[in-house]
């Protein structure tokens, strides 16, 4: 009897250490809802204490509003693992400190003679594998947006190439005419209109052109901090810029990075403008540049403090002719010329948007070019 005694006893011990190491947590409760066990891992997704939750929780307290309650109909129904049994059922924890858990539950009824005496749940944290979830999920938009930007930047290319020639001819007769005859004031007027439109046509095709990287690049090495000074100098004196106030966050002695001057400044130029314009002329335009941990980009932060960018229009705003400014305001080309910028130079970009309003754009350029960057100063097809 001694021996038998201890040999149970040993297999008790070894269960309940089996029970305290799982992986998941475990938790078992009476009919009433009295925890009756508890593992190491139940106490690190609730927040409660074995003491804690042996002595004064209820396994109701453990799901938020009536989950319990949902968890036990559907033990007890056919359908979700068959009677008494639930697999792989995705539920919430409410934790101690209010925090919610998405947590995969596998839970029993335990019976004794046809008597429910006890439920035991095991608690699979969510939070890594849903974690990982939206990261790819990201990184796919991610790629479905650089393929869309892609295609349509090839065929903004083609409209533009066919617009180049045509709009070249206008321009060209509407400036002879204008020169070479004796012409009423009031058809005067109406030609310089035409030469005025035709003009910014022309600009809007060289934009267009420069977005999808059809004009020549001169990389040479640049210090970052300078190109946004220069640009910012050249805008200081816009009167949109007048109220707004520039807090340039800069980390000096930044290494050099490879780029084309005039396209940098481009590209901020772009971005600072948007941001004052967003600003309606007063604000704060915050600008920080920094070293990336893997020592070969350089991080620039612009941040606004206008009303941000909705949810609803944030995928689009990279695209050509995306906007969201009247008629005659805004071409929509702005950022995709900034992102054509990027991608030349080998980095990223992307918005988001600051809790308490504003905008912030995020750029990484790499310090050295990679190798199929290496198009300067040629003309593309
Ligand atoms: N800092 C910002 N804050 C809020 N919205 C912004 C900001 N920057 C850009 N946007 C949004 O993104 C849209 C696209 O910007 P983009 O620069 O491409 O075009 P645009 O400014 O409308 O026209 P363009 O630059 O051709 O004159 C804007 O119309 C605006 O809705
Ligand atoms: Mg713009």
């Amino acid at each position: 009897m001694e021996k038998m005694d201890d040999a149970s006893k040993q297999s008790g011990a070894f269960l309940k250490n089996l029970i305290l190491s799982s992986v998941d947590g475990v938790i078992a409760a009476d009919k009433s809802g009295k925890i009756l066990i508890f593992n190491h891992v139940a106490e690190e997704i609730s927040g409660y204490s074995g003491g804690e939750a042996l002595t004064r929780l209820n396994i109701r307290d453990v799901y938020p509003a009536d989950g319990a309650h949902e968890v036990m109909r559907k033990l007890r129904s056919e359908e979700y693992g068959g009677k008494g049994k639930l697999k792989s059922f995705q539920v919430d924890v409410l934790r101690k400190d209010g925090e919610i858990i998405p947590i995969s539950l596998n839970a029993a009824i335990v019976y004794e003679e046809d008597r429910e005496i006890a439920t035991i749940g095991f608690f699979h944290d969510l939070r890594e594998s849903l974690r990982i979830k939206r990261e790819l999920e990201k990184t796919q938009l991610q790629l479905l947006q650089a393929e869309k930007m892609n295609s349509l930047g090839k065929l903004a290319a083609g409209v533009a190439h066919q617009l180049n020639n045509p709009l070249g001819g206008i321009i060209l007769f509407t400036q002879l005419i204008l020169e070479d005859y004796q012409l009423d004031e009031k058809v005067r007027d109406d030609l310089k209109r035409i030469l005025k439109d035709a003009k910014r046509c022309r600009d809007t095709v060289r934009e267009l052109l420069e977005f999808t990287r059809q004009t020549r690049q001169l990389m040479q090495p640049q210090d970052i901090n300078q190109a946004i000074s220069r640009t910012l100098f050249l805008l200081e004196n816009h009167t949109i810029f007048q109220n707004i106030e520039i807090i340039k966050d800069f980390t000096s002695e930044l290494p050099l990075l490879f780029g084309d001057m005039q396209q940098l400044n481009h590209m901020f130029m772009n971005i600072f403008f948007n941001a004052a314009q967003a600003m309606e002329g007063k604000g704060k335009l915050i600008i920080r540049t920094y070293l990336l941990p893997d020592h070969d980009r350089i991080g620039i932060d612009i941040t606004d403090t206008g009303p941000g960018i909705s949810g609803e229009n944030l995928p689009y705003i990279f695209e050509p002719f995306f906007t969201t400014k009247e008629e005659g305001k805004g071409t929509g080309l702005g950022l995709s010329l900034a992102y054509g910028i990027v991608q030349n130079h080998g980095g990223a970009i992307r918005a988001t948007n600051q809790i308490n309003n504003g905008a912030t754009f995020i750029i990484e350029l790499p310090i050295t070019p990679s190798e199929s960057k290496g198009d300067q100063g040629g003309k593309q097809p």
